[in-house]
C-alpha cells in the first residue's frame, strides 16, 4: 500500500489543494514522497534541500528517530482519550515541560490543533478574561496590516493580508489594525532589527484615543511577521507596544506560531526581544510539525481569573476534541527532548552571523531590492514584474525546486527558514541555489 503511494497517483483532481495554484500544480506536479533530516525526496528520486522547514514547522529536521518512535509507541498504548472532564497523564506532563521552556510568567497552557486554532483560542480567552474581571465592555480587537494569524474568522479578521480577507464578507466587527512596519525605502538591507519605525507603535495610542481603552480587549501581533514576507520589527517597537498596552490595561498577544521553538535563536521571540506578552500562541514547531498541534500560553493572572464560581462548573466554554491528543503530546515531548539534546532552541544564535552574511551576499543578484534576516529567518524581496505581481518570485521558486532547493514565496518575497540543524555548507548551498535561480529568471 505505502509502496504504491510512493508513486505519483494517476488522478490529482479530487484533492482541492490549500493555498495552491491548483491548475498550475496539477499540470506540473511537485511531489514529495520521503524526507530525512535536511532533505526531501521527490517522486522522481531527486533530493531537495528543505529551505523552509516544511512550512516553518520542522525545526529539528525530518523523520527524527526519537519523535517517530514516541509516536509509534504512544499509538500502541493510548491512541485517544477525551480531554473534556477526563485526563491522561501525558497531556499534563507535556504542559509542564512546555511551561519550563516558555518565557517567565507564561505558566498555563491550552492545547489546540493548529496555529489558526491557537489564535481563535487566544482571542476568546482575551475577551472572556475581561468579562470575568467585570470589564465586559472590552470587546475590541486590534491586529496589524500585513499580519497573518491563520485562516479562521477571528484570525482572518485581525489579520491584514488583503487576499486572505476580501472574499469573506465583513468578518468580525470591532476590529482595528495598526499600520505594518515594512519601511522599504528607509530600512532596505537592514541586518537584524531595522533602525526606523519605532513610532509606528504609537498608532495604538491613536486607536485608544478614538475608541477609549475601556472598549479594547487585546492587541495581537506576530513578533516577526512571517507569511506576509518576513517583516522584522523596528528597534524598540515591541517594547513600546508593551508599554502602551500596560498603560491602558490592554492584553498583548504574541502570535509565535512561526517564531516559537528556536526560530530566532532563542526559545521564543519574546525571549529574543525581552518583551513578554500576556498570551502567546504557538503551533508548528511544538511537535516539529509531525502531528498537528497548537499550544496557547497564558499568564497565571489570566488563568486564575477564570477559576471562580461553583467548582462543579466548567470555567471556560472552549476546547477541541483533540486538545491534548495523546499522540500529539508524545510527539511534542520527544520534540522538546530533541531540541534540548541538540541545543536547537539556541542554535540560531550560533549560526545567525553566518546566515546573515551569507544572505546579504545576494545583494548584487538580479532583481533584489531588499534582504532581511533575524535568527534563522531570511527574506529576499524582488522587484515585481510591472503589472504581474508575484510572478517573478514564483518563477524563482519553480526554478529553485527544479535545481534542488525548496523555498517559499509570498508576493515577490522569497522567505527562507531552514531546519535548525542546518550546517554552514548547507547555508552556502541555499545561497548558491537562490543566486542560480535569480540568474535564470526574467
Ligand atoms: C503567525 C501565524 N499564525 C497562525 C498561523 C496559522 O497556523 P495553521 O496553518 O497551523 O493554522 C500561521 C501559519 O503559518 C502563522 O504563521
Amino acid at each position: 500500500m505505502l509502496e504504491r503511494l510512493d508513486k505519483r497517483p494517476n488522478d490529482l483532481s479530487a484533492f482541492w489543494m490549500p493555498f495552491t495554484a491548483n491548475r498550475q500544480f496539477k499540470q506540473a506536479p511537485r511531489m514529495l514522497v520521503a524526507a530525512q533530516d535536511m532533505h526531501y525526496t521527490t517522486d522522481d528520486g531527486r533530493k531537495v534541500l528543505d529551505g523552509t522547514s516544511g512550512l516553518w514547522c520542522v525545526n529539528a529536521g525530518h523523520c527524527r528517530p526519537k519523535i517517530t518512535e514516541a509516536i509509534r509507541e504512544q499509538a500502541g498504548k493510548l491512541d485517544y482519550a477525551p480531554a473534556f472532564q477526563m485526563g491522561h497523564p501525558i497531556a499534563f506532563e507535556f504542559a509542564n515541560r512546555l511551561v519550563d521552556v516558555a518565557p517567565e510568567g507564561l505558566d498555563h497552557v491550552f492545547f489546540t490543533n493548529s496555529g489558526s486554532e491557537s489564535v481563535e483560542t487566544a482571542l476568546k480567552i482575551a475577551l472572556a478574561y475581561h468579562r470575568v474581571k467585570g470589564e465586559g465592555s472590552r470587546t475590541r480587537l486590534i491586529g496589524r496590516e500585513r499580519g497573518y494569524h491563520g485562516v479562521n474568522f477571528g484570525g482572518t479578521s485581525v489579520g491584514g493580508i488583503v487576499n486572505n480577507r476580501k472574499m469573506f464578507g465583513t468578518l468580525l466587527t470591532g476590529v482595528d489594525h495598526l499600520p505594518h512596519t515594512h519601511l522599504l525605502t528607509k530600512n532596505a538591507f537592514s541586518r537584524g532589527e531595522p533602525e526606523h519605525g519605532v513610532e509606528l507603535a504609537d498608532e495604538l495610542e491613536r486607536i485608544v484615543a478614538l475608541h477609549d481603552a475601556s472598549t479594547i480587549a487585546a492587541v495581537i501581533v506576530e513578533p516577526v511577521a512571517g507569511s506576509a514576507g518576513v517583516l522584522i520589527p523596528p528597534k524598540g517597537y515591541l517594547k513600546r507596544l508593551r508599554e502602551i498596552c500596560d498603560k491602558h490595561g490592554i492584553l498583548l498577544i504574541f502570535d509565535e506560531v512561526i517564531t516559537g521553538f528556536g526560530r530566532l535563536g532563542t526559545p521564543f521571540a519574546a525571549d529574543y526581544f525581552g518583551v513578554v506578552p500576556d498570551i502567546m500562541t504557538t503551533a508548528k514547531g511544538v511537535t516539529n510539525g509531525v502531528i498537528p498541534m497548537g499550544a496557547v500560553f497564558v499568564r497565571k493572572e489570566i488563568h486564575d481569573a477564570f477559576m471562580t464560581g461553583p467548582e462543579h462548573m466548567i470555567e471556560f466554554f472552549h476546547g477541541y476534541t483533540y486538545s491534548g491528543n495523546p499522540i500529539a503530546c508524545a510527539a511534542g515531548l520527544a520534540t522538546l527532548e530533541t531540541y534540548k539534546e541538540e541545543g536547537l532552541l539556541n542554535r540560531g544564535e550560533e549560526l545567525g552571523a553566518y546566515w546573515e552574511n551569507a544572505l546579504h551576499s545576494l545583494k548584487d543578484a538580479p532583481h533584489v531590492i531588499d534582504i532581511r534576516n533575524i535568527g534563522l529567518v531570511g527574506a529576499i524581496e524582488l522587484e515585481p514584474i510591472p503589472g504581474q505581481p508575484t510572478k517573478r518570485a514564483f518563477s524563482a521558486f519553480l526554478k529553485a525546486f527544479e535545481n534542488g532547493l525548496l523555498m517559499r514565496t509570498t508576493g515577490d518575497i522569497i522567505a527562507l527558514s531552514p531546519p535548525l540543524i542546518i550546517t554552514k555548507d548547507q547555508i552556502d548551498e541555499i545561497v548558491d541555489q537562490v543566486r542560480k535561480a535569480l540568474n535564470a529568471i526574467d
